[in-house]
This record gives structure tokens, C-alpha cells and sequence, in this order.
């Protein structure tokens, strides 16, 4: 009896100095990505809509790898995190990747609302959905004909033990703000989330059980946005992000936000994992000395200068003559001392600690422990 009290105490000692969490193992044997340049790994660029040029995966690949940075993405570290190899993307097929271990729709520029003829990007949620339905019913097909081609795509079950990410939205709002105003953009959201939602319950009904969605970042720090928003100081807030953008990116996070408690009710056979990423990059922004970085908006690859060096006719790596003068966009001399990259994209380095920030899992709902073994053992 004494000795149960003890361990009981122990117990809720322990219950109070930790939070409740619930532990992950990673144990997922494939990924299944969609979502816009945030995580695209090669797919606008294997499409021929755009080119990237160097130095553009400069510090990682050593030149242009299909991301829009100068190395590694948030979703190539948490591959890492899982023990997988990186994402091959789905229109990059030639040279046999292998796509045993998941595969990457997310494009560059891709929106969740349906893509129209004046779209940056064609490949907007729907259809990632549309391709990765095209996708699997070619893997069942092909390994009903035998097993020759075990090592290029899953085993049918890992569609159902697989984890299907998702980072898409930021570019539903960003795009908005340059025909709408405010009030009108606010209003466009639960449309938007609407969609989200069809496309998730189209991928659960194909036998998706492990959901982790990333909710949308601080767009309105973004150089890109503050140079065309941001012109007058009203409209900036004490970091020097546009505010009404923000302010869009916090609504559509809170009605995502209840939209995955929404499906973890109707799914209980599925973990639907929310995960706070507006949190974590503005924290970063506002508290970026603390994690070693020296700018927090001022873009590395641009023209122009401070305060954002950065102009939307000329993007990373390319050159233009303007007023008669050849002019280039560079990288700075050390990429790791700047949050973004191109004024829209963020650095490895900020990639790398925005996942770290991922992986202890403080910013999920439900919350969960990483690398917390002892956790895992206790029962009650
Ligand atoms: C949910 O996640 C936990 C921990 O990773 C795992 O054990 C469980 O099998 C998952 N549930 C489903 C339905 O895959
Ligand atoms: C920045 O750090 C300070 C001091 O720890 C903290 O109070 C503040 O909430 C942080 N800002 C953000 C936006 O996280
Ligand atoms: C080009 O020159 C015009 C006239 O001098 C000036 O207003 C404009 O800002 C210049 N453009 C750039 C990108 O420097």
C-alpha cells in the first residue's frame, strides 16, 4: 500500500513537470506530400513552368534542386527526423527515383482553392489529390503484375501506415490581398477551407489515416508582401510585418485549426495532428538574435539593399537591365545569418530551426513527446 502511494506520487510528480503529450516513434514507412513551395521538392520546376537558377541550392545541393532556397526545405528535415530519404517529387520521373518511401505533390505556387487559367501554378490542391488517386491506383496495379518493382513504389499497405502532410493555404491569402480588400479576403476563408476539407475526406476515403497538417506562416513578413503592403508604417506592425496579411494567416490558422478537431471527430480511427507553424517563424522573426540569425525579413538573394532587398521584377539568380543597367540578383555572403531567402522563400537555416522547433512537439495538437523514451513506457 505505502509503496503504491509512493509510485502514485512519483507518477503525479512527474504528470505535473511534464506536459500531457503523447509520444510519437516515427515509425512511418512512407510520406505522402502535398502542399505549395513551402515543402515542393521539384514539381513546378520538372513541370517546365518556371526555372530556378543559382544560386538557388547553393548550400546544400550545390545547385538548383527543384526548392525554392538555398538548401534543404522544413519537410527534407523532418524526412531526415523519420529516418526516410528525401521526397522525390510526382512529375519528376525521369532517372528512375524511387518513390518507395512516399512521394511529393506539393507545387510551387499552388493554391487550395481550384486553379483557373490565371493561376501562377495549375496544380492546385484538387488536383494533387486527383494525381496522387492517378498514383496509387498505378502501385496497386503495377505490383498486382509482381514484384520487380518493389524498390520504386510502396507496398499497398503503406497507404494506410503512411503520414500524409500538408502545408498549403499561404498562397490562397497572399494572392488575394492583390485584388481584395481585407473584410473581403477574411470572408473568403471559410470557402477556402472548405475545399481543404473535401480534398483531406477524398484522401481519407482512399485509406489516409495518419493526417499532419501545418497551419500557415507569418506571410505578412515576408519581404515580397511588405514591399507591395507595407508602404505605409500603419499598416506594418512593431516587427515591420504587414499586419492585415497576419491577421488573415491567424484567422485561417484558428478555422483550420477547428476543422482538424472537426475530422478527429468524425475520424477516430486516425490521428489528425494540427501543427502550429505561424508560432514558430514569428517567434523567430521577433526573437531572431536569440536563435543566432542577424536579419529576420531583409531577403539574402535579391536587389536593392536594406531594409528588404528585394524587388518583385527580378527574382533570385535572375538578371535584368533596368534603366539601362544590367543588375543581378545575388546571394548574400552567409545565407545562415538570414531568415529568408528570396523574400518569399525561407533559408536552410531557418528551415532547419523551424524544424527542430517541429520536432519537439510543443507546437502540435494533439502534442507529443519526441525523443522521450521513458514516456512511452508509462501506462495507467
Ligand atoms: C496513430 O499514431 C500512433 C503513434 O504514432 C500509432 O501507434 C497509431 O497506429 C496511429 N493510428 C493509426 C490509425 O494509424
Ligand atoms: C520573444 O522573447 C520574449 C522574451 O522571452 C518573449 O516574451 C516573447 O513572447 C517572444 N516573442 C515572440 C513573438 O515569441
Ligand atoms: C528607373 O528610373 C526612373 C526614373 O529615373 C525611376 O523613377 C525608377 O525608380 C528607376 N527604377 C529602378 C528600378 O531603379
Amino acid at each position: 500500500m505505502a509503496a503504491k502511494i509512493c509510485i502514485l506520487q512519483i507518477f503525479t510528480l512527474i504528470s505535473f513537470l511534464l506536459p500531457v503529450t503523447y509520444s510519437i516513434e516515427f515509425k512511418f514507412p512512407a510520406i505522402f506530400n502535398f502542399g505549395d513551395s513551402n515543402s515542393d521538392t521539384g514539381n513546378l520546376i520538372a513541370a517546365g513552368i518556371e526555372s530556378l537558377d543559382p544560386p538557388n541550392g547553393q548550400t546544400y545541393f550545390q545547385k538548383p534542386s527543384g526548392r525554392y532556397s538555398d538548401g534543404r526545405l522544413v519537410i527534407d528535415f523532418l524526412m531526415d527526423a523519420m529516418k526516410l530519404p528525401f521526397l522525390n517529387a510526382y512529375l519528376d520521373s525521369i532517372g528512375l527515383p524511387s518513390f518507395q518511401k512516399g512521394c511529393n505533390f506539393a507545387a510551387a505556387g499552388s493554391t487550395i482553392h481550384q486553379a483557373t487559367p490565371t493561376s501562377v501554378c495549375p496544380f492546385s490542391f484538387d488536383i494533387q489529390v486527383n494525381q496522387f488517386l492517378h498514383f496509387k491506383a498505378r502501385v496497386v496495379e503495377l505490383l498486382a503484375k509482381g514484384k520487380r518493382l518493389d524498390k520504386y513504389i510502396p507496398a499497398v499497405d503503406y497507404f494506410s501506415k503512411g503520414l500524409y502532410t500538408f502545408d498549403i493555404g499561404q498562397n490562397d491569402l497572399a494572392g488575394a490581398f492583390y485584388s481584395k480588400t481585407i473584410d473581403q479576403v477574411l470572408a473568403s476563408i471559410p470557402k477556402i477551407l472548405e475545399e481543404f476539407e473535401t480534398g483531406l475526406r477524398r484522401l481519407y476515403d482512399e485509406g489516409a489515416r495518419n493526417f499532419w497538417i501545418h497551419n500557415t506562416g507569418p506571410l505578412g513578413c515576408l519581404a515580397q508582401n511588405v514591399a507591395k503592403f507595407g508602404t505605409d508604417l500603419s499598416m506594418l506592425d512593431e516587427l515591420g510585418c504587414v499586419s492585415g496579411h497576419n491577421q488573415a494567416a491567424k484567422l485561417f490558422n484558428l478555422q483550420l485549426h477547428a476543422l482538424c478537431k472537426k475530422l478527429q471527430g468524425d475520424y477516430t480511427d486516425s490521428n489528425i495532428t494540427y501543427v502550429d507553424i505561424y508560432t514558430i517563424k514569428y517567434s523567430l522573426i521577433a526573437n531572431y538574435s536569440r536563435y543566432g540569425f542577424e536579419q529576420p525579413i531583409m531577403a539574402c538573394c535579391g536587389v536593392g539593399g536594406a531594409p528588404l532587398n528585394y524587388n518583385s521584377g527580378i527574382s533570385c539568380g535572375q538578371t535584368k537591365v533596368i534603366n539601362g543597367t544590367s543588375v543581378t540578383a545575388k546571394a548574400c555572403s552567409d545565407s545562415t545569418e538570414y531568415v529568408n531567402w528570396d523574400g518569399i522563400h525561407y533559408t536552410e537555416a531557418a528551415n532547419q530551426y523551424v524544424s527542430t522547433q517541429i520536432l519537439t512537439g510543443k507546437y502540435s495538437d494533439p502534442p507529443f513527446a519526441d525523443k522521450m523514451p521513458f514516456l512511452l513506457d508509462l501506462k495507467f
